[in-house]
């Protein structure tokens, strides 16, 4: 039913808290389908999944050209073309969804864009139409966005309820944020949160959250540096399954309880 959409700059944490907020919230009982938006998509890493899965082999949906073409009924390529509207999309997630530990789902998506045919080409439609199918699903749609912001305006952003804007203690990280906030006005998306992220010291935080305050970014929650997570990319496993993960896994606990409680979902 809620959709949440996760940005930020690069590298600022936004796969690390999707992954952790999914499995938080799939934990409380939510049904939870999170995708990957990115177009060198990681998070079947953070997430981890029960079986033995080839990630190698994990190919982006909107990558998918026979896909798009069975569903839509066009040829990904050249404008003009005659596409079915409103594809079905009821199979996808059961053909292409991969199944990660607590019961999270994931669909690697990959970048909505492809090739520059604007909003209206029939990967673009599908991805919608696949969107909407599954906000309507699921308890909550988690979106690992792509850093930057042009995307933010493409159909799958859209009709997101809540924005949640990953910010590091960095300037570039500030901007980036002003920037999203910005589009996210354009786009009429009325709830629009910072999370604090690698937060070294209550000095930083609070320069940070002065700063995002002021461009009315409401900071609901600040996540520790954790030099645990450099242990974790080193094993190449997910923090939230390590003895040493237990402080990122009580952040993002905390976080899904602040994005559950009334105040947010009816601000
Ligand atoms: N709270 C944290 N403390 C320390 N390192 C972190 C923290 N959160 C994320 N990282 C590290 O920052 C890097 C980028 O994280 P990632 O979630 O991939 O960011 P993004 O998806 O925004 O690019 C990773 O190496 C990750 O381990
Ligand atoms: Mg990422």
């Amino acid at each position: 039913m809620v959709k949440i959409a996760i940005s930020g700059k690069g590298g600022v944490g936004k796969t690390t808290i999707t992954a952790g907020l999914a499995r938080a919230l799939s934990k409380q009982g939510y049904r939870i389908v999170v995708l990957d938006m990115d177009p060198s998509p990681n998070l079947l890493s953070s997430l981890g999944c029960d079986s033995k899965i080839d990630i190698e082999h994990i190919k982006p949906l909107m990558e998918m050209k026979d896909l798009i073409e069975e569903k839509t009924g066009a040829p990904q390529k050249g404008y003009g073309l005659v596409f079915k509207l409103n594809p079905k999309v009821d199979d996808i997630l059961d053909r292409f969804g991969v199944n990660c530990k607590d019961n999270v789902r994931l669909l690697v998506m990959g970048s909505i864009n492809q090739g520059g045919e604007g909003c209206f080409c029939p990967a673009n439609t599908l991805a919608k139409r696949l969107v909407d199918y599954l906000s309507g699903s699921v308890d909550f749609l988690l979106m690992d966005m792509e850093a930057g912001v042009e995307h933010l305006g493409r159909g799958t952003t859209r009709t997101v309820e809540i924005l949640l804007i990953v910010v590091e203690p960095s300037i570039k990280a500030v901007e980036a944020a002003k920037h999203i906030k910005k589009l996210a006005q354009d786009l009429s998306i009325r709830k629009v949160f910072a999370i604090l992220n690698k937060v070294k010291n209550k000095k930083e935080e609070n320069i940070i959250k002065g700063m995002l305050e002021a461009m009315k970014i409401p900071v609901i929650y600040s996540i520790p540096y954790d030099p645990a997570m450099t242990k974790a990319d080193l094993q190449g496993l997910p923090i939230f399954d390590i003895e040493e993960g237990k402080n990122m896994n009580k952040c993002v606990e905390e976080l899904s309880k602040i994005l559950t409680a009334e105040y947010v979902l009816k601000a």
